[in-house]
């Protein structure tokens, strides 16, 4: 196990995404000592990053890099100011983020949502609302719905009308795997954690939606085969209220694309900032090992760019999800989890979790984040 090589392609992209990711990298190398592992990690321009390189928001060498990889570990892309300078196809999200999506079928992403005791005062809820503490998984499917359904066009009727159509479509199969991707989440939840309760909230419009009618017929036929597992069914707009009145309640929440997208925003605000939130777009599982793309769940963030208080969490928890699902490294993504938890436990902070009140708490720069959860490694 020592000897085995993991290739990893290193995508750090726009705004923060560079300093974050050198703090992941480091986090990796401190790893690799302690577990006498062997990581080869390659980094490549993705983004506006790729665009000034090579004239491409996802270039051809970054691709093929990826392809040759065994995970991909992701930054983050975008910059609005620059958008109107190319057409809506080319920029970052279209032509990096979602084509390495569809590309790879990255089908399920998961992004754990939990606000550890330490960082209670950033949860905006009352302390009655945080009831025995927030913890839960979204189960986001990703390359299906809104995002990709087909007809996406935009009409000029001439007349002063246009028109604009996105198409949200799900068929039977892709909501079947990532419904068994949601039930076998809950069940390995339940075997870890003292407070997880062994159930998914399925997510749909179905009082609406022609989509959401199949998908919570589908995803009720899929439930029978997890015992073990309790389901139930909300309507999404209910969904986005209760996150906010008993957050508490969820275990895995199981969602459609767009979805997804809202509500796991939603979510991290309930834990007070993006930067805490990894997360990990996996495709289907081949001889045991799954391809995975992790990144956390935050923007590129370009009004602290450059200015080294971005906080490195969510990129390097993301670093740990490779590590939990790409490679089975489980003891040495545990002990990224741990040293994160123990930095925050000795007062670590950057600004966006940062609380004056706190005489413990130190407010700290990106780096020295990252040398924190180094030295508790
Ligand atoms: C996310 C992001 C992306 C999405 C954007 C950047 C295309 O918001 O990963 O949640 O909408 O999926
Ligand atoms: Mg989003």
């Amino acid at each position: 196990m020592g000897s085995q090589t993991f290739n990893i392609a290193a995508l750090a992209g726009d705004g923060i995404g560079p300093e974050v990711m050198r703090e992941a990298i480091k986090v990796l190398r401190a790893v690799e000592k302690k577990f006498s592992l062997r990581f080869d990690i390659t980094e490549a321009p993705v983004g506006w990053a790729g665009i000034d390189a090579a004239g491409q928001a996802l270039p051809d060498a970054t691709l093929a890099l990826c392809k040759k990889s065994d995970a991909i570990l992701f930054g983050s892309v975008g910059s609005p100011e620059r958008d109107p300078t190319i057409p809506k196809a080319e920029r970052p999200e279209r032509a990096a983020l979602m084509r390495l999506r569809k590309e790879f079928e990255l089908f399920a992403n998961l992004r754990p949502v939990i606000l550890w005791n330490e960082l209670a005062h950033i949860c905006p809820l009352t302390k009655e609302r945080q009831g025995d503490g927030i913890d839960f998984l979204v189960v986001r499917e990703l390359t299906g719905g809104m995002y990709f359904g087909q007809p996406k066009t935009s009409e000029d009727f001439g007349d002063g009308q246009r028109r604009a159509i996105d198409t949200m479509v799900y068929t039977t199969s892709e909501i079947e795997r990532i419904a068994h991707v949601a039930f076998r989440a809950a069940e390995e939840r339940l075997k870890s954690g003292v407070r997880r309760k062994g159930k998914v909230t399925s997510i749909d419009k179905a009082n609406v939606l022609e989509n959401g009618v199949l998908w919570r017929e589908v995803v009720t036929n899929i439930g029978t085969q997890y015992p073990n597992v309790a389901l139930e069914h909300m309507l999404v707009d209910n969904a986005a209220m209760q996150l906010v009145l008993k957050p508490t309640q969820f275990d895995v929440l199981l969602c459609e694309n767009l979805f997804g997208d809202i509500l796991s925003d939603e979510a991290a605000a309930l834990i007070g900032s993006l930067g805490m939130v990894p997360s990990a777009s996996l495709g289907a599982a081949k001889e045991n090992r799954v391809f995975g793309l992790y990144e956390p769940a935050g923007g590129t963030a370009p009004d602290i760019a450059g200015k080294s208080v971005a906080n490195p969490i969510a990129q390097i928890l993301s670093a740990a999800l490779m590590l939990l699902y790409s490679f089975n490294l489980y003891d040495a993504h545990h002990s990224i989890v741990e040293a994160v938890r123990n930095a925050i436990v000795a007062g670590q902070r950057t600004g966006d979790i940062f609380n004056p009140a706190d005489p413990t708490a130190r407010k700290i720069g990106t780096r020295e984040m990252g040398d924190a959860i180094v030295a508790a490694l």
